[in-house]
């Protein structure tokens, strides 16, 4: 038996391909220094590294303005606190759904209580109460319709969680973008559960503001996140500091991304995001050859050349689409293989209620994670017996999207049991999660 089978990818995904851990000790080494602070050439080639990966994120999320529009930040919670306080002011409305994360759904309630900003949370249909059935797979999207009649004179933005860290349902994404569009209203949009497992195109998709993690679906490590936004919003500041810029100006200077980026920044970390984006590159162009990798531990294992040299060469933005796109695709597919074992399991128990509905229809399209509740064994105990008796790392409880436990009425019970395949899920952790699952509940 495995020690840790882990099945926490929605919290964080783990492991990360080994070319990331491999970069971000190799350049912290050879450019352990500040960006933007010096100029000699170690400080510049961080530079280099660090705009580099402004542009590689720039493509990667389909967005065809300047790299300067990439700004990074500690996490999306900092992006979205950063995006959310600097776009909405007192007599402003803004609309988001009852899937938000708390990352959404907190700032919103403090803008709203201190700011005068009125906010509209859109209903999502729930599975609801004891004696919903598994059978309502339509549940957990929000409608296009609720989300056009949400839309007041005043809505100076639409906040959309891409999916939902507890259910895993993805919502229309397309048709709010278009909506969006029509009212020339900007759509924000959390990543935080698709970025790296659905293709996200804002260019196309009509999204203003991609606000994204960097240590879940992107494969970073822990300590970046960011946001990429279209050159015609003008975002206040809400931090303030040094950045190396213009340093004689006791205000922030206007040049972005520097205008929103205060203090040293997370080097190391943003060395990992690079790797990431190279690694996703290479499994895009691995994919497409006729050596295909087809498993999860082939992507662990593949090999990235990276050496600072790279820093220099021109980037392919056209081919680094192609391949991210294919590699994110891949990654989707494995996972939604694990998923549908994991339904099949939960589904044979009547006790056993999947919240948001059992989607096995994938055309509706679904993340890897799923939380369910059984009216037998109580979310607490499963947990434990899982992680007790068969090493499953999971997370049980309210999993800070407290408005969806709400609706799926299970606050009482101490929230749901979550289980989170990634790609470097292998058939071992699957065993183990699957016997102990038949073990718990049957
Ligand atoms: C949908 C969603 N939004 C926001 C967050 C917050 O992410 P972070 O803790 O990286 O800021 C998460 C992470 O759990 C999430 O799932």
């Amino acid at each position: 038996m495995k020690d840790n089978a882990y099945f926490d990818n929605a919290s964080t995904t783990w492991p990360k391909p080994e070319a990331v851990y491999l970069f971000i000790d190799q350049f912290q080494r050879s450019h352990g220094v500040n960006p933007s602070r010096g100029g000699y050439a170690m400080a510049v080639e961080t530079e280099a590294m660090v705009i580099q990966t402004r542009k590689l994120l720039a493509t990667f999320f389909g967005f065809t303005g300047s790299a300067n529009r990439v700004v990074f930040t500690a996490n999306i919670t900092d992006s979205l606190n950063m995006v959310l306080s600097g776009l909405l002011q007192s007599g402003d409305h803004v609309v988001i759904t009852r899937l938000e994360h708390n990352a959404v759904l907190r700032t919103t309630q403090y803008l709203s209580q201190d700011n005068g900003v009125e906010v509209t949370q859109v209903p999502i249909d729930a599975t609801g109460g004891e004696s919903a059935t598994q059978a309502q797979s339509a549940a957990g999207v929000v409608s296009v319709d609720a989300v056009r009649a949400a839309l007041k004179k005043n809505t100076k933005a639409i906040v959309i969680n891409h999916a939902s860290n507890v259910t895993g349902r993805v919502q229309p994404l397309d048709e709010i973008g278009q909506l969006a569009k029509e009212f020339s209203i900007p759509l924000i949009v959390d990543t935080a559960q698709t970025a790296g497992v659905l293709p996200i195109d804002m260019q196309s998709q009509g999204i203003a503001v991609a606000t994204f993690t960097g240590h879940k679906g992107l494969f970073g490590p822990m300590g970046i996140g960011g946001f990429i936004i279209n050159e015609d919003i003008d975002l206040k500041v809400t931090k303030f500091g040094g950045n190396g810029i213009l340093s004689e100006n006791l205000y922030q200077p206007e040049q972005w991304p520097h205008r929103h980026e205060v203090g040293t920044l997370p080097v190391p970390a943003i060395a990992g995001l690079h790797a990431g984006q190279r690694w996703f590159n290479a499994l895009g162009e691995s994919i497409a050859s006729a050596y295909g990798i087809t498993s999860g531990k082939g992507a662990r294992t593949l090999k990235v050349a990276l050496n600072n040299d790279d820093l220099d060469t021109p980037l392919n933005a056209k081919q680094h689409a192609l391949r991210v796109t294919d590699a994110v695709k891949h990654i989707h597919r494995i996972e939604m293989r694990h998923l549908e074992k994991l339904l099949d399991v939960l589904t044979r128990f009547d006790h056993v209620r999947v919240l948001g509905g059992v989607n096995t229809n994938f055309e509706n399209p679904q993340v890897a994670t799923l939380s369910f509740v059984s009216n037998k064994v109580s979310t607490a105990r499963i947990a434990e017996s899982l992680d007790a008796d068969y090493h499953v790392c999971l997370r049980a409880g309210l999993h800070c999207a407290p408005l969806v436990h709400t609706d799926e009425n299970t606050i009482a019970g101490g929230g749901a049991v979550r289980l989170a395949p990634g790609l470097f899920t292998d058939d071992e952790d699957m065993t183990q999660l699957i016997d102990g699952l038949l073990d718990v509940l049957g």
